[in-house]
């Protein structure tokens, strides 16, 4: 009988991206892909642990396997990704739910395979979290299921230590894989026929300064645009603090570079940004976009913002929502602050309470959907380009985006997911654009 598996992911691209690596692995193994938690014999849980929330929904789906386990003692499960990276987090795991089988770390995800091995026979729980990153696995042994859109790894681990964030501490120092490698795995997936591809990091800008700087993040773009198929490239995250005329001139002048820069601000009050340890003020921030805008003058720009962070005050929401107006954001993901222990804001006073931080969000995510209604509007009418990625089976629609990230409906007879195709646009809402196939 086959075996299968079932992977469930939280958290960024970046672990999306390394569910496509653990299935990789479970398919060395003679597993294949389950249609659900309840036919799977291992079942993987990829955590995140960014905010309060995302580690609970982690939690409370592990707790809810208690039942399913117990009626199948040979189901394994395996719990990795950031959560469990954090001091503690194992014990507390063992202590919780004694019926998981294996904890392992983001450092050493590609032991998976390994990890397998030691807990056949083994009716004890195997725990093996790294405390330091080791070196950089090379093999692309990722199964991508997201035709014809492709992530690729550009660097590891976050050495910026911004006071609210976690992930320094979870993911380990910067590391930077060699750029032939990139461009080798790049070359794979174009010749392959992906047409997306997105550069993954926490911050593309520093690439290559953890190799002596010589070769930049800018240098990659231009090297990996160097070819002549029609395929779209995209990259997150960049830091503000190091975006600069160099990268702008590459997004200017690499055809195949979307207009489209992820550009997270977090927040609009010096006083803030200065306490979050951003290393850039709101006008630097401004200047950036507007440096943007004069080389790339149809570039979107989305960002992200928090709310709450600890002292924040009405007049430090205020220059967040202000700035908000000024960047003219697409769109921007919002976010109240979550406490994570081990952080420096962790341990500032002035923690806001909770009914202020509800209240400002729902005023920021208002003035946010305004702004990105009032953007779709703009589409109306107008034809675009769009790539083809899915199927939504309940809508009998097919969908896709265009170059500014818009997500586009649209009927048709033929399956074309993976095509360029141009839509006449008619009806917007929120977000959302509704076209029809034009020839
Ligand atoms: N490396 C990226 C961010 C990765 S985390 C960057 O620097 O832009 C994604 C987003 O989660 C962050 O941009 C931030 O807005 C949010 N975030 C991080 N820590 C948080 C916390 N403690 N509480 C709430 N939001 C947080
Ligand atoms: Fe977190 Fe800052 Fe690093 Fe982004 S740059 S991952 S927000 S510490
Ligand atoms: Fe990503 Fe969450 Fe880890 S945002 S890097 S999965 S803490």
């Amino acid at each position: 009988m086959e075996k299968k598996y079932w992977i469930v992911t939280y958290g960024c691209q970046m672990n999306v991206h390394e569910s496509e690596k653990i299935a990789g692995i479970l398919r060395s193994r003679g597993y294949t892909q389950g249609e659900s938690e309840q036919e799977a014999d291992i079942i993987v849980f990829n955590t995140c642990c960014i905010r309060e929330n995302a580690e609970n929904h982690a939690y409370g789906n592990i707790g809810a396997l208690k039942k399913l386990k117990k009626s199948r003692p040979s189901l394994l499960i395996a719990v990795g990704g950031c959560m469990t990276q954090q001091a503690g987090a194992a014990e507390k795991l063992r202590k919780k739910f004694p019926f998981v089988d294996i904890v392992f770390g983001t450092h050493n995800l590609d032991t998976l395979g390994e990890l397998l091995d030691r807990k056949a026979g083994n009716r004890k729980v195997v725990v093996d979290i790294w405390g330091k990153e080791g070196e950089i696995r090379e093999d692309d042994y990722s199964y991508r299921t997201s035709f014809p859109n492709a992530w690729v790894n550009i660097m590891y681990g976050c050495n910026n230590f911004c006071s609210y964030c976690i992930v320094p501490y979870v993911r380990g120092r910067e590391r930077s894989r060699a750029p032939q490698k990139i461009l080798e795995e790049v070359d794979a997936l174009v010749r392959g026929g992906y047409k997306e591809i997105t550069l993954l990091g926490q911050n593309v800008n520093s690439y290559g300064n953890d190799c002596g700087g010589e070769y930049s993040f800018p240098q990659l773009l231009r090297d990996i645009c160097r070819r002549d198929e029609k395929f779209r490239l995209r990259f997150m995250t960049s830091n503000p603090k190091d975006f600069g005329e160099e990268l702008v001139r590459a997004i200017a002048e690499c055809p195949q570079v979307c207009h489209l820069v992820h550009l997270p601000v977090q927040a609009g009050s010096n006083r803030i940004l200065k306490l979050m340890n951003r290393k850039y003020t709101a006008e630097e921030y401004l200047k950036k976009v507007e440096l943007l805008r004069k080389y790339v003058p149809d570039c979107q720009l989305t960002t992200d913002i928090m709310v709450g962070f600890p002292t924040e005050t009405e007049e430090d929401f205020q220059a967040t929502l202000s700035l908000v107006r000024e960047a003219g954001f697409a769109t921007a993901f919002t976010f109240v602050y979550s406490r994570r222990s081990g952080t420096a804001a962790a341990a500032m006073d002035g923690q806001i309470p909770e009914e202020v931080q509800k209240e400002r969000i729902m005023r920021l995510v208002e003035l946010v959907n305004e702004q990105t209604r009032e953007k779709s509007v703009a589409y109306r009418g107008k034809t675009i380009e769009i790539l083809c990625e899915d199927y939504d089976k309940k809508k009998g629609l097919y969908l896709g985006r265009d170059e500014y990230g818009r997500m586009g409906y649209f009927r048709s007879e033929r399956d074309c997911i993976g095509d360029f195709v141009r839509l006449k646009i008619g009806e917007t809402s929120g977000v959302s654009l509704m076209g029809e196939l034009a020839e």
